[in-house]
């Protein structure tokens, strides 16, 4: 008996995955079809999957072409599969000539001719209508928006909005948009959502004013500084039915959702205190160490920790404590936040004059969860324990600037019926905006 293997994502399933599959089925006895996990093709970089993994399970099986279907979750996998099955064939679309010749020794590779003219890429972007964004602000990160951006097949960038024509003209040359403006209803005009990258202090007018204008809204972080705000801002996205995503890249890339999966699931028993720093040094003359109002080291950086903290214990903190060194303008250089739980603990360490290690601990009953340095851009991160034996490693990709995650999960959501994820949720978003909030209350004391 003749046995035949061969993987794919099989999303939105077309013409060219049965023909396939039906070519594969011919060339042996035995067919084994394997289809990839979405946290696969997210660490192969395929980011915008539509199906769900049973979704394209059940497409494959229909066609009746394969008499076993397995699933493909890791790097390497083909090599064992193959030894595992006994196979005698190994096959994908010629699209992939050459790439799996490595298996040579193992089994006869063969490429079959790939359908002309059809691919999931195409039918994604016909079936899907192109969300078009755009940009508040060109400063630094918009700059680095742009080409994660372009990595999401469903979103285009359309225009660039800046008070300062000249900011706007040279952000839209650089990237070549049709459109640069300081006229905010010609930029209103041309687009379905924005992404606001502009200065903290003028996040809230620029996020009611889009959603009052029915855009959907995807804004840097810290969103807002007043929990009241957060509060405004969610409600009235929610009725008028319009995403707003606080864009903080980490909680929406793949390394930090398993993180948090695997702290939840008890592997280090009960939950006592997590601690998380993001130090970055900033030159004295910068925003972050000026802007009197807005500037300091916890409104630039303590996003980032907090959500770790808010995403394993939850929002409802009993009470949160500050201290901080202030530089000659009175802005902290560096700030430290206790929070209690009633049974846990959280620090948070940030720092624009002070270094530290950017490391990410979670403690438990049972031993703890440790993340790397950057541990915001989550590549590996190791549970250990009192038994060094059990101690156990796991590593991830993170794709370039990590924005493309944020970018991706905004277009799911606004795509998506109910116009909410579990990835960042309003009330987590509004706690860290609470936090942020009594931090410089504090500060004016
Ligand atoms: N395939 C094919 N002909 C096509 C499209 C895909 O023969 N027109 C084959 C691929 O070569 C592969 C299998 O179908 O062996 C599953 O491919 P998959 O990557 O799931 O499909 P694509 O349509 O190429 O997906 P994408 O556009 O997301 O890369």
């Amino acid at each position: 008996m003749k046995r035949v293997i061969t993987y794919g994502t099989f999303d939105l399933f077309h013409k060219g995955h049965y023909n396939l599959l039906k070519r594969a089925k011919a060339l042996g006895d035995y067919l084994i079809v394997g289809v990839t996990t979405e946290q696969y093709d997210e660490y192969r970089g395929k980011v915008n999957v539509i199906d769900s993994l049973m979704e394209r399970i059940e497409h494959v099986r229909h066609t009746g072409f394969a008499d076993e279907i397995i699933v493909e979750d890791h790097i390497g996998q083909k090599i064992e599969d193959i030894q595992k099955y006994g196979i005698d064939i190994f096959t994908v679309g010629s699209d992939w000539q050459g790439a799996f010749d490595y298996l040579k020794g193992l089994c006869d590779v063969v490429y079959l001719k790939r359908t002309r003219d059809i691919s999931s890429t195409m039918l994604r972007a016909r079936n899907q209508k192109i969300i078009r964004i755009g940009i508040i602000g060109s400063g630094r990160i918009a700059n680095r928006f742009v080409p994660e951006a372009k990595r999401v097949s469903s979103v285009n960038i359309e225009a660039v909005y800046n008070p300062n024509i000249e900011s706007a003209r040279t952000f839209g040359e650089t990237y070549e948009l049709d459109t640069y403006t300081d006229d905010w209803n010609v930029f209103l005009d041309k687009i379905d959502a924005v992404y606001i990258a502009s200065p903290h202090g003028t996040h809230y007018g620029y996020i009611k004013s889009s959603l009052d204008a029915g855009k959907h809204v995807l804004c840097e972080k810290p969103m807002v500084l007043q929990k009241v705000q957060a509060q405004e801002l969610f409600s009235l996205a929610k009725q008028k039915e319009l995403v707003l995503m606080e864009a903080i890249k980490t909680a929406y890339s793949p390394g930090f959702i398993k993180l948090l999966s695997i702290a939840k699931i008890g592997s280090i028993g009960q939950i006592y205190d997590v601690e998380a720093c993001f130090t970055k040094l900033a030159p004295e003359n910068t925003r972050e160490l000026k802007d009197v109002k807005y500037g300091g080291s916890f409104t630039e950086l303590a996003s980032y920790p907090l959500l770790a903290v808010v995403k394993i214990l939850g929002s409802d903190y009993e009470e949160v404590k500050f201290e901080s060194f202030n530089n000659k303008k009175d802005l902290d250089i560096y700030a430290k936040a206790y929070i209690k739980y009633k049974n846990c603990l959280a620090t948070v360490k940030v720092g624009l004059g002070v270094k530290s290690e950017g490391q990410l601990i979670i403690s438990g009953s049972k031993g703890y969860i440790i993340a790397d340095a950057p541990w915001w851009k989550t590549q590996s991160f190791e549970t250990r324990y009192e038994d060094t034996a059990q101690n156990e490693k796991y590593f991830f990709k993170f794709q370039g600037e990590g924005l493309r995650y944020e970018v991706n999960e905004f277009a799911t959501m606004i795509n998506s019926s109910e116009k909410k994820g579990f990835k960042l949720t309003a009330g987590e978003s509004t706690a860290i905006a609470e936090i942020m909030e009594k931090f410089l209350e504090n500060r004016k004391l």
